[in-house]
């Protein structure tokens, strides 16, 4: 790849639509947490942790990443964690972030609803003040729990409303579809909640027409399995329904063998709404850019590509129309300076 489209893709302004904070966690800030809490890591060293990120599909790395979020258990904890993902944003031109927390991961282990929720508010507040990176908050009910226990976990988050913009579904997708959680997705529209579900990662995409149809979900995460199902696709560019798609992640998990045979390409010939994204970038092997320059790479994605890509990412953001434009005039005027 050239080194100017390299470029072109460190500094052109993003917004990053899917990225789990507890999926930020590096293993040294993971180590660093575990001696101050007292909490027993079952590696001896961070490289010997680093070794196990080695999955065969989402179910592995879901364990390692909820045994790795154990070390989480006070609201300064989820400040830094959530403030170190800020700095390594910013540095990758993100501009505005939207970023999950799964509350039923920590509630489970005792921790507070609002140590978890008020700790990763504390520290979007001063990113926004230090780096000025804006961002929103989206809530995750975890598809492998009941529909009881989400239904509990929205109960906390009524209280927290001017901090929560969304609610999304997140963790072990295959046996779990989007159907499951009809009645409190329904609860959570009509207290005025945004709505995302992940669909068609490793499930099929009929889970993705069940976030559509039956959750009336307005963004999509992965979505890659769409690809299979022409009417699908025809619905969701009819609808630009956004897709917030994370390369590295689904060579990672093994939904495809090889970046060069990601759909990214074809999705966006195909004309949907797609944007990239880091997932869960200390268990995947890289930030925003990582993803961006690596699929770029692999596809041979060209400028006009990657332009499509960044402003996607503000279109499919939950900011509103005249922040989106204020964001996309700023995508513009760096496109005319790098050409
Ligand atoms: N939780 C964190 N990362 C996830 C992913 N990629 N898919 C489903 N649940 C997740
Ligand atoms: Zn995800």
């Amino acid at each position: 790849m050239t080194e100017n489209l390299t470029q072109y893709i460190r500094l052109i302004p993003k917004a990053e639509l899917h990225l789990h904070i507890e999926g930020s966690l590096e293993p040294e800030l993971m180590f660093e947490m575990a001696k101050k809490n007292g909490v027993k890591i079952k590696y001896r060293s961070i490289e010997e942790l680093q070794s196990a990120y080695n999955f065969n599909n989402l179910q592995e790395f879901l364990d390692l990443y909820y045994a790795g979020a154990d070390v989480l258990l006070t609201e300064k904890n989820f400040y830094d964690l959530t403030m170190a993902y800020l700095k390594k944003a910013h540095e990758d031109n993100v501009l505005h972030t939207e970023i999950f927390f799964d509350p039923q991961t920590h509630t489970s282990r005792g921790v507070k609803f609002e140590a978890v929720v008020n700790g990763i508010t504390r520290a979007l507040e001063d990113g926004k003040k230090q780096m000025d990176i804006s961002s929103q908050l989206i809530m995750c009910f975890l598809r492998h729990l009941d529909e009881k226990s989400a239904m509990e976990t929205l109960d906390f988050a009524l209280n927290h409303k001017d901090k929560i913009i969304a609610v999304g579904l997140d963790s072990s997708e295959l046996g779990n579809p989007p159907n499951k959680f009809v009645n409190v997705f329904k609860r959570a529209q009509k207290e005025g909640f945004l709505t995302v579900a992940h669909a068609g990662e490793e499930g099929p995409a009929s889970y993705v027409w069940e976030a559509i149809e039956l959750l009336n979900v307005m963004r999509v995460d992965h979505g890659v399995r769409s690809i299979d199902d022409k009417k699908l696709v025809e619905e969701l560019a009819k609808r630009q329904i956004p897709l917030t798609v994370y390369p590295l992640s689904n060579l990672k998990l093994k939904v495809v063998s090889d970046l060069k045979d990601h759909p990214l390409k074809k999705m966006l010939n195909k004309n949907l709404m797609v944007s990239i994204n880091s997932d869960d970038p200390s268990y995947f092997g890289g930030y925003v850019n990582q993803n961006y320059l690596e699929v770029a790479n692999a596809l041979n994605l060209t400028k006009d590509d990657i332009l499509t890509l960044a402003k996607n990412s503000f279109e499919s953001s939950f900011l509103s129309n005249s922040e989106k434009q204020r964001f996309l005039n700023k995508v513009e005027v760096m496109n005319q300076k790098l050409r």
